[in-house]
């Protein structure tokens, strides 16, 4: 596919349906109207976009964020390992998930599959989008994966579609190994400040009105409705979907990538691939703040636990 121009802006398609590279923008000053506007473009059509070489401290981050919305604390759990006087921030590296939830949390994230998710969906506003930004990287290894999901819907036969199109399913923090069970910080939360709702399990976007796969494995606990057997079973057949490599792309981190993702159309698999290496990885993430998700039927979701997560 070869490379586009959009006011000024460039997009080079890095897979069939998901990602682009933008270039031609300097992410640590303020953008034009016209650069805000071709990025949001950009991200309507590929699902996230990449940036390279990019020099930006966690101040710029944030100015970068709230040109595009309203920027959220970091994380909903309290007793974050946010940097001093950046509440927005939300450090990923090995050692701050063990600070945050435990030394046995990376492990057990695991434990249903592969983590592919979109950022804290548990909540009744999950995140419209994320950015991330490396500061560290491996000298190979650690990448990040993205699959768009509306091509994952659309990719679903015709009666099937029309099954899940009526569906909603619970969506919880630790659902993937039952955290509320675990001696761990991770426990301690989930137990303390339980966050879950009901989403549907096709979401209309609310921008560009395509209707998406809303479940994923790290926090989709179960269908309602179905039985307990219904629902592993077409749970794991659309986890088993969305996955699929041709609405994939893997992107290669260097000091200095930021990858700009629509937590409403893309998820996201963090790698499992470095640690045993012992090489350190340091990204920062921000998000910004969602609406509530509404079904093809037009139903908002519910929330079961969990305030709405808004400005810092
Ligand atoms: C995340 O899940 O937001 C982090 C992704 C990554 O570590 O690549």
């Amino acid at each position: 596919m070869t490379a586009a121009v959009d006011a000024g802006v460039h997009i080079e398609p890095l897979s069939g349906w998901t990602g682009a590279l933008i270039s031609g923008v300097n992410l640590s000053a303020p953008l034009a109207g016209n650069e805000i506007e071709a990025i949001r473009r950009a991200l309507l059509q590929w699902k996230v976009v990449f940036f390279r070489g990019q020099t930006l401290d966690h101040a710029q981050q944030i100015a970068f964020g709230e040109q595009f919305g309203e920027v959220t604390p970091g994380h909903p759990y309290e007793g974050d390992t946010a940097p001093a006087g950046f509440p927005e921030i939300h450090t990923v590296s090995p050692a701050a998930y063990d600070q945050r939830y435990g030394a046995g949390y990376r492990k057990k994230q695991g434990a249903n599959g592969p983590g592919w998710h979109a950022d804290v969906t548990p909540l009744i506003n999950p995140p419209s989008h994320s950015i991330l930004r490396a500061e560290v990287v491996p000298p190979f290894g650690g990448d990040t994966q993205f699959s768009n999901v509306a091509a994952a819907y659309q990719g679903l036969s015709a009666p099937l579609r029309a099954l899940i199109d009526g569906l909603r399913a619970e969506h919880r923090f630790g659902a993937n190994f039952a955290a509320e069970r675990s001696s761990e910080k991770i426990g301690e939360h989930v137990r303390t400040n339980p966050l879950a709702s009901i989403h549907p399990v096709v979401r209309v976007h609310p921008e560009s009105g395509e209707r998406v796969l809303y479940v994923n494995p790290s926090f989709t606990r179960q269908i309602v409705d179905l039985s307990p057997r219904e629902s592993r079973h077409l749970l794991d057949l659309l986890f088993e979907e969305l996955a699929r490599p041709e609405y994939t792309v893997r992107f290669k981190w260097e000091p200095g990538s930021v990858a700009f993702w629509d937590n409403r159309a893309v998820l996201h698999l963090a790698p499992r691939d470095v640690e045993h290496l012992g090489h350190d990885r340091v990204l920062h993430r921000i998000t910004l703040a969602g609406d509530v998700p509404v079904g093809v039927d037009g139903r908002e979701s519910e929330s079961i636990s969990g305030a709405r997560f808004g400005a810092a």
